[in-house]
């Protein structure tokens, strides 16, 4: 009998998400309210960063942060092309120049010496990504930021929880950015968060999240509060709402043992697959630092008579969800029209995106889900061998 289909990714929801989500039903407060706050304050705590701004995705949190620390037109910021679309299109909403620069073949993870290399006198900020949940190096990043007076904002999307030299990513950069969306490594349906130790960038990040106004809707409206408010810039619509941020607050707790979930199974993947020569895997850095949203395994064509494209479809025919992270952006209509790239400027993250497949890694997945994916991974290498 033929199994069902094992889909890329799955959120995991227990009865204790629901039941927290019925409560803020039925607590008569559906927007940013009581919960957000919660949620906004445990968040902190748990990454070590003195705020959390709750908002309603990681691209509104990259928006902001580079709004608060005064990215504007004339500006460039540095972008890693191996990345999602978010990353670089918040940069253009501000009218600044996204300045792509490649990847270090080893984690997928901006190149610091190219990062270095396209520093110019406009250059404002550098917005890294810790790609699939591993930190990116971050020493020369924030070493090159210091000497040439840059912001660094991390693309976190990936990386909660995770840890780089015993500090949780979230309290080491000056504006980190984290992603709640459906497939992330804790979820909010759609959500993110920006922490910073920055009392300025904050108070900034929060009025621009709601309208540029100065006062939270539940302060408005609740005793404490008053009708009086007053914009004080054109904002944006960011705000989280409290039915999100009640999933949060369940998925927030419930982080850890999700994680411990997923590493298991990124161990089971490097153990099945660390000899067999016909896969290429990235370097985790220490393992239990690392988020694990992402296993990526890269083909070796050399050894193989099917590509990239034909290995996905046959894991498909077998009954096996995978994607692809990420198309680089430089390859991609819009950034080619308008910076003139082309596909060979970045080779590295161009080389590792054509071999790339992400394996299913979710917490949901039963071991006999594990074992699926490995023998056909392990299979198809092997039946189409040179
Ligand atoms: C690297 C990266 N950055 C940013 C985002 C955007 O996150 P969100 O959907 O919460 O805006 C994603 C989403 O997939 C991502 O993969």
């Amino acid at each position: 009998m033929a199994r069902p289909f094992l889909p890329f990714s799955l959120p995991d929801i227990t009865a204790a998400e629901a039941d927290a989500v019925t409560g803020a039903l039925r607590s008569g407060w559906l927007s940013t309210g009581p919960r957000v706050r919660r949620f906004e304050v445990e968040f902190a705590t748990r990454v070590g960063a003195k705020h959390a701004v709750a908002v309603n995705s990681c691209t509104a949190a990259m928006h902001l942060a580079l709004e608060a620390v005064g990215v504007g037109p004339e500006d460039e910021v540095v972008v890693p092309t191996m990345t999602f679309a978010a990353t670089a299109e918040v940069v253009r909403y501000l009218g600044a120049r996204p300045v792509l620069v490649d990847v270090r073949a080893a984690d997928h993870a901006i190149d610091p010496v190219a990062a270095e290399r396209a520093v110019t006198p406009r250059t404002r900020a550098i917005l890294p990504v810790h790609y699939g949940g591993k930190p990116c190096d971050l020493e020369p990043i924030l070493a090159l930021a210091r000497t040439r007076n840059l912001v660094v904002i991390e693309d976190a999307a990936h990386a909660f929880p995770a840890r780089w030299h015993h500090r949780a990513i979230g309290s080491i950069g000056d504006i980190t950015c984290f992603s709640f969306y459906a497939t992330k490594t804790i979820t909010t349906g759609e959500g993110g968060m920006a922490t910073t130790e920055r009392d300025d960038w904050a108070e900034r990040m929060r009025i621009m999240s709601l309208h540029g106004i100065s006062k939270d809707a539940w302060k408005r409206y609740t005793a404490e509060g008053s009708w009086y408010y007053e914009i004080v810039a054109p904002g944006f619509k960011y705000n989280m709402g409290d039915l999100a941020a009640a999933l949060g607050l369940v998925q927030l707790a419930r982080a850890d043992e999700m994680l411990a979930r997923r590493r298991r199974i990124a161990r089971a993947y490097f153990d099945a697959f660390h000899s067999n020569d016909a896969l290429e895997l990235l370097d985790p850095g220490p393992f239990d630092d690392h988020a694990w949203h992402l296993f990526v395994v890269r083909l070796r064509p050399e050894t193989l008579r099917i590509d990239r494209g034909r290995f996905i479809e046959e894991l498909k025919t077998r009954g096996i969800g995978t994607s692809v992270h990420f198309i680089p952006l430089h390859l991609h209509p819009y950034y080619r029209r308008t910076y003139g790239y082309e596909p060979g400027d970045f080779p590295v993250a161009l080389d590792c995106y054509q071999r790339s497949i992400s394996l299913p890694i979710y917490s949901k997945m039963t071991d006999d889900d594990v074992h699926r994916v490995i023998e056909a991974v392990t299979d198809l290498t092997r039946q189409h061998r040179r």
